[in-house]
């Protein structure tokens, strides 16, 4: 039923599309940042992930359950939390059905030493199925992450294969709540409990194949109940293989404090573009007892309501909505007068000469390096792999360890590209079509024509992926890495 209200907030959604299609956020000032967290000595924290087939039902949607691969016997997605200086020693058992079905963990945002990173082929042996695989590490940073596997990722992630990555330590004052919403689509047949294409042709050289289910947390538009009036912290993260999300909140005033697991002053949220893999954290003054407020995604002129908010028990505040900020990051500043710049173009490589390559070279040895045989996307005038699949190809560049390099990314295509980083945190300077605060992210969301500088210090020694994180495009060729030595 359309009430005055809903009415009300219809039109408000609209216009925030509109402002948003300039790019936007509020403007509003906010309080600084508390001082950046100092690891502690931790704790070890040991997990068993066990990569298998396991029967899901996905919450409130009905249906038959779903052959997803997951890494526990828990409730979808299983979720790791550690404190700033813990150590994380995960064991990876491949138990997945399928006779070479390899996998693999990539610890997305974690600038973690090269040799954890989950690159098959590239920085470790891919896990065959009945083999083991330790990580070990202490993540260095604070924040909202996420793991998934590197490996037949469209496949692997379509069926789930991820989970939550939580490091605690950047508060400068408790919340009232600490939630993670985890948004993304499901390739299925819900009647048939069975899922759909994870990818076409016509999905990867275009946007992607979109799925035909939105879920937070593997629930259809939940309710999540909060404290009722109280600053509820919300980490969401866009874990979806292909869509782009236009984040709002309705009801319930709303600011943004982190992006990517890292702190910024919070500004005021009226919508926030969240392309696959990229993470933002929010505050909500959630509504008062039985209040209802929405998350909502405004994408392409649409508005689906994603998940509702309830207000539970007695109020927590009667103070205005001024939410305290986190502590800043801890990555290190890019040095911009000295740093080298380098260009990198995002485009299509739909070429018959390029297709014929990569034609022929299906199958082989690498042929499990997350790659299929049609190519439709480059990096450089490169598509991945450049010279087949019996080796890697070359670095799309060397870079000098401890320089500060500026690169500049442009996206000469007709789509949309995140543009993800290993090893190492971007600081976006500007970019030429949407609007950000100048803040740090391992993912740089480049609209069709758009060109960003992304500024980073090379301290990382090794050899680092930079890829689109619409999983069609890495898989078809938008994929390369750079080495730090
Ligand atoms: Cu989240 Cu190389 O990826
Ligand atoms: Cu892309």
């Amino acid at each position: 039923m359309l009430t005055r209200r809903r009415f009300t907030t219809g039109a408000l959604a609209i216009a925030a599309t509109v402002a948003l299609a300039r790019g936007s956020i509020g403007s509003a000032p906010s309080r600084t940042l508390g001082p950046a967290p100092a690891p502690r000595d931790g704790r070890t924290v040991a997990v068993d992930l066990i990569a298998a087939e396991r029967l899901l039902a996905l919450g409130g949607i009905g249906g038959k359950p779903l052959p997803m691969w997951t890494f526990d016997d828990g409730t979808w997605p299983m979720t790791i939390r550690l404190g700033l200086g813990d150590r994380l020693t995960a064991t990876l058992a491949n138990r997945l059905p399928r006779e070479g079905e390899t996998t693999s963990i990539h610890w997305h945002g974690i600038r973690l030493p090269n040799d954890q990173d989950g690159v098959p082929y590239l920085v470790q042996a891919p896990v065959a199925p009945g083999a083991i695989h330790r990580y070990d590490f202490v993540p260095p940073d604070t924040g909202t992450f996420f793991f998934h596997t590197h490996c037949n990722s469209v496949e692997q992630l379509g069926r789930g294969l991820m989970g939550v990555l939580i490091v605690d330590g950047d508060t400068t004052e408790p919340y009232d709540a600490d939630t993670v919403l985890v948004l993304r689509d499901w390739h299925v047949d819900a009647a048939a409990g069975a899922f759909t294409p994870f990818m076409t042709p016509r999905g990867a050289g275009r946007a992607g194949t979109y799925g035909s289910l939105r879920t937070v947390n593997g629930a259809a538009d939940p309710e999540i109940p909060l404290p009722a009036s109280g600053d509820c912290r919300l980490r969401l993260i866009n874990t979806d293989t292909t869509r782009i999300m236009l984040i709002g909140v309705e009801g319930a005033p709303a600011v943004i404090v982190a992006i990517d697991g890292v702190a910024i002053a919070p500004v005021p949220l009226s919508s926030w573009l969240l392309g696959p893999a990229m993470r933002v954290d929010l505050v909500v003054r959630s509504p008062p007892e039985k209040g209802v407020a929405r998350l909502v995604d405004r994408a392409n002129g649409q508005r689906v309501e994603l998940a509702r908010f309830t207000g539970a028990g007695r109020a927590q505040r009667r103070s205005r909505f001024a939410p305290a900020p986190l502590r800043a990051g801890r990555i290190p500043e890019p040095d911009l007068a000295s740093a080298t710049r380098i260009e990198f173009t995002f485009h299509a490589s739909e070429t018959g000469a390029l297709r014929a390559v990569a034609e022929n070279a299906a199958g082989g040895p690498l042929g499990a390096l997350c790659t299929s045989a049609r190519t439709f996307w480059g990096i450089n005038e490169r598509p991945w792999p450049e010279r087949g699949h019996s080796r890697l190809p070359p670095p799309l560049a060397v870079l000098e360890r401890g320089r500060s390099y500026v690169f500049r990314l442009k996206n000469r295509s007709e789509f949309s590209h995140p543009i993800h980083i290993h090893g190492h945190t971007f600081k976006l300077l500007r970019s030429t079509k949407h609007k950000r605060p100048v803040h740090f992210t391992d993912t740089v969301l480049l609209l069709p024509g758009e060109e960003a500088d992304a500024a980073f210090v090379a301290d990382n020694p090794g050899d680092w992926m930079l890829h689109c994180h619409v999983i069609e495009h890495q898989e078809t060729g938008m994929m390369g890495y750079l080495r730090v030595a």
